[in-house]
């Protein structure tokens, strides 16, 4: 099969991309699987067994890409000093590192961030949801992103980094800071205001860090502060840099899912009423709108020698875009694949999370948030519906994300 370019007037950023990838999805998987995409210069690989293959080989494969974010812009040397003299320049520590260094640092994380952990928070993020959908109003409409999802992960994200829960309102900020600065085509204003909000956050957490340095507690910030590997400590700046990850690999993509989740009940009100009648149902919900509607829809990977991916022979170098979201609609991985199926067989294998290496830190974590406000929303309300008029959700336009900004719904108790 020769490769082709784009199909004609594909766009990432076009509406109806935005609005509904499958069609593209579907041309991608059974007529070019391999293509180079005209607009990034990047290869865009789309089959379930070539994602899967290239993210579980880091050798052929190396996560520092630094083409993909804006740290190439045309004014990024401006930006790396606005980083060196008022905050702290990035330092390539999980999602942008590879082995043997990636491992270090990962392996401290998985040792504070456990199982135990997420068990713990499990009843705070159940309380949470709970008050919050007790704030929604009855027999209204409400803005759900900004009503429900996006204060619950913020505060539980606060809870784990130590941070005030009721500065939720500047991590939403943050957030938005963090999704736009991936945008590769920045003017360079909106780079600048974009840096000086993010040195604001630097900022923010290393004073928290310094604190749980001096005073350790149970939190999360304060058990990486304090732990060592092969008995060595990682230096203030690692730490800082491993957090703001955390909250940022951890924010956006869970307001999304849940945004996703809630999106999907409003417009089958039979699936609603399902797993309210059946609560055993909710996790295997999950994992299909976590497959169908993964919030992180594309990764990069650059390939550190001439690579035969399928047909086509990519050169050492390029940028791979790795399509998490097709790999996941796949029919040669998942039988009727755009189908939401509560009984697919083994329907934990999408790659919503990665693999590999780089697999998710924080998956636990975020299902548990998806099943509290999923449980909490079916059982709370008998009516969830989206609002009746033209336009009552949103799709963000970041390039890697499958995120609503909007969803306005009616809700009846
Ligand atoms: C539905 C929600 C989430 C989705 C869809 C998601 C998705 C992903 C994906 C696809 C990767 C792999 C990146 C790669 O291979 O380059 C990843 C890695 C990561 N995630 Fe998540 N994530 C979610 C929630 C979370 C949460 C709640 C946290 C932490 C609080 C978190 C922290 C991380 C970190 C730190 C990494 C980097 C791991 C590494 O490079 O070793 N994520 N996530």
């Amino acid at each position: 099969m020769p490769m082709a370019d784009s199909p004609e007037g594909f766009s990432f950023y076009s509406e109806r991309f935005l609005n509904d990838p499958a069609p593209d999805y579907a041309w991608m998987l059974s007529n070019h699987p391999v293509f180079l995409d005209k607009a990034t210069g990047m290869y865009v690989v789309s089959r379930y067994e070539d994602v899967r293959g290239i993210l579980c080989d880091t050798v052929s494969w190396s996560s520092r890409n630094d083409q993909v974010f804006n740290r190439t812009s045309e004014i990024a040397n401006e930006i790396r000093q606005m980083y060196e003299k008022d905050g702290w320049v990035a330092i390539d520590t999980l999602s942008t590192n590879d082995p043997p260094q990636h491992k270090h640092y990962r392996a401290l994380v998985d040792r504070a961030f456990t199982h135990d952990r997420v068990a713990a928070i499990r009843p705070l993020i159940d309380e949470l949801a709970r008050s919050l959908a007790s704030r929604l109003a009855d027999d209204a409409s409400v803005e759900f992103i900004e009503a429900f999802a996006a204060p619950l992960v913020a505060k539980i994200m606060a809870h784990l980094l130590g941070l005030n829960p009721d500065d939720s309102p500047t991590f939403r900020r943050w957030t938005h800071l963090l999704d736009e600065v991936i945008n590769p085509c920045l003017p360079p204003e909106r780079e600048r205001q974009i840096t000086r909000g993010l040195i604001e956050m630097q900022h923010h957490l290393m004073d928290a860090l310094k604190r749980k340095m001096a005073d350790p507690d149970a939190t999360l910030l304060s058990a990486l502060a304090n732990a060592e590997v092969a008995g060595e400590r990682l230096t203030e700046e690692e730490i800082l840099n491993i957090a703001i990850q955390l909250f940022g690999a951890g924010s956006a993509t869970t307001v999304a899912a849940i945004g996703s989740a809630i999106k999907h009940l409003a417009d089958y009100p039979e699936v609603c009423a399902k797993l309210r009648a059946e609560p055993d149902a909710i996790p295997a919900f999950i994992e299909e709108i976590l497959r169908l509607e993964a919030p992180v829809q594309r990764l990069f990977r650059r390939a550190t020698r001439d690579t035969r991916v399928g047909n086509v022979l990519i050169p050492r170098n390029a940028v791979v875009i790795v399509q998490i979201g097709s790999a996941n609609v796949d029919h040669a991985r998942f039988e009727c694949p755009n189908l939401l199926d509560l009984g697919r067989p083994a329907a934990g294998r999408h790659l919503t999370f990665g693999t590999g290496a780089h697999f998710c830190i924080g998956n636990q974590l975020a299902r548990a948030e998806l099943a509290s406000a999923v449980n909490t929303m079916v059982t709370g309300f008998r009516h969830i519906r989206l609002c009746t008029h033209a336009n009552p959700y949103e799709y963000s336009p970041v390039f890697i994300f499958r995120s609503l900004k909007r969803l306005e719904i009616s809700l009846r108790r």
